[in-house]
């Protein structure tokens, strides 16, 4: 499974390395590592090999969601330590140990976590945690001295109890001081921290017999692109994705859905929790009456009945309270920026993005043009760029207006 590409898009300043020293307070990155992804960084863990006496490869595996590279010698030919620094945004070592501290004062590239650091110009950020006799060590004090003359960040120690029971400076700093320090030297400044997001996104499908079904042509590209930009903001996602290809995101907690009824229900459940609504769905606005289990023979397959589809948004606009409700108008031909208008209205959005699809433009493409219409009558045109653009165009507006 592999995400989508879009043109123009690259996770700017998301792309972290968490390394990890071996030292007792290890599982305390654990922790680090959560708080991180909440704050939208997309995080590869690189362990030494005494780390992982305190916390294993599997715990750091599963946490991130990623493979681990601990080993220099494994895929060699892919020489990952050269890709894993190009990736990187910033490198946080936490705990940092005193040999940790002391081998990449002097250099040395004896380990996959060193050779990283060695061969990153990305900002680099320690966080000593240590006995207080380590840390006030004078080679300690001269590595450190040496390390911040160079331009690295070693953020300082807190005072309190350490494991051997002896309370002095060593100890693991508060999570909560680590966070801004890592924000700050990649300048990921994640504006929808806090806030829920959900978005649909692809075409729905309403089953006709086994085999045929009413469709359309959306792909869901502009749904993912805004899951993608609302999740490396910080945002909680959840993205409803009606039959697009299988794809893995990174941060998204993904719901797939084949018909309207199915994608009707996964928005229910999700709506009222949600601080940005986002329906850029094409759903189908009727279904087959009846679904035949066998499949119809050419001769019975001259006509099918009809039941309308609810208005998925409509209906959960009704019960609102408080949510950015931002939907889509894709329009061919005249009058279409009335259409849009009215469906704003009618459907009780925030805000409205038309877009014209005439000539099958548009849809499955990675980019898009059109305007976004709000009820006081503004109108913004959007002119030709990236679906990520407009979705974090879309975002900043919806920011705006939530305060
Ligand atoms: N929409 C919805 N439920 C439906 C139909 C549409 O929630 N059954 C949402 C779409 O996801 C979109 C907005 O309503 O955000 C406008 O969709 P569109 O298909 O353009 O509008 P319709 O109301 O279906 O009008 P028509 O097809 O007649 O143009």
């Amino acid at each position: 499974m592999s995400a989508p590409t879009f043109k123009n898009f690259t996770a700017p300043n998301r792309e972290i390395i968490l390394g990890v020293g071996g030292g007792i307070s290890a599982y305390k990155s654990c922790e680090l590592l959560r708080r991180l992804q909440d704050h939208g960084f997309l995080v590869s863990v690189i362990p030494t090999r005494s780390s992982l006496n305190f916390v294993g490869k599997a715990t750091w595996e599963a946490l991130s969601g990623r493979p681990v590279q601990d080993e220099l010698w494994n895929n060699v030919h892919e020489v990952p330590h050269i890709a894993l620094a190009k990736r990187a945004s910033a490198i946080v070592i936490a705990p940092a140990t005193a040999d940790l501290i002391a081998r990449i004062a002097h250099g040395r590239a004896d380990d996959m976590l060193t050779n990283v650091v060695i061969a990153s110009s990305a900002p680099l950020i320690l966080v000593p945690a240590m006995h207080t006799e380590m840390w006030l060590n004078s080679a300690t004090v001269e590595n450190v001295a040496l390390l911040r003359k160079r331009g690295v960040i070693v953020v300082e120690p807190a005072v309190g109890k350490l494991t051997s029971g002896d309370v002095g400076v060593g100890r693991y700093p508060e999570i909560s001081e680590i966070i801004p320090v890592v924000e700050k030297a990649t300048k990921h400044s994640p504006d929808l921290l806090g806030k829920k997001v959900l978005i649909s996104a692809g075409g729905t499908r309403e089953k006709i017999d086994p085999v045929r079904y009413i469709g359309n042509h959306s792909s869901g590209k502009q749904g993912i692109a805004l899951a993608l930009a609302a999740a490396s903001r910080g945002a909680e996602v959840s993205l409803v994705l009606a039959n697009a290809k299988e794809i893995a995101l990174e941060g998204v907690s993904i719901i797939h859905v084949e018909s309207a009824l199915e994608m009707q229900a996964a928005m229910e459940l999700r709506f009222d929790q949600a601080d940005i609504v986002v329906m850029s769905a094409a759903v189908a606005d009727a279904r087959p009456t009846s679904y035949s289990a066998e499949k119809l023979a050419t001769s019975n397959y001259t006509s099918i009945d009809l039941v309308e589809n609810p208005d998925i948004i409509a209906e959960l606009a009704t019960r609102k309270s408080g949510q950015f409700i931002i939907g889509f108008a894709a329009q061919t031909g005249d009058g279409a920026k009335s259409k849009a208008n009215e469906k704003m209205k009618s459907k009780k959005l925030d805000l409205i993005y038309l877009n014209d699809v005439s000539n099958g433009k548009i849809f499955g493409e990675d980019e898009t043009e059109g305007v976004v219409l709000s009820p006081d009558g503004n109108e913004t045109p959007f002119a030709k760029a990236s679906k990520m653009t407009l979705a974090n165009n879309l975002l900043n507006i919806a920011i705006d207006k939530l305060g």
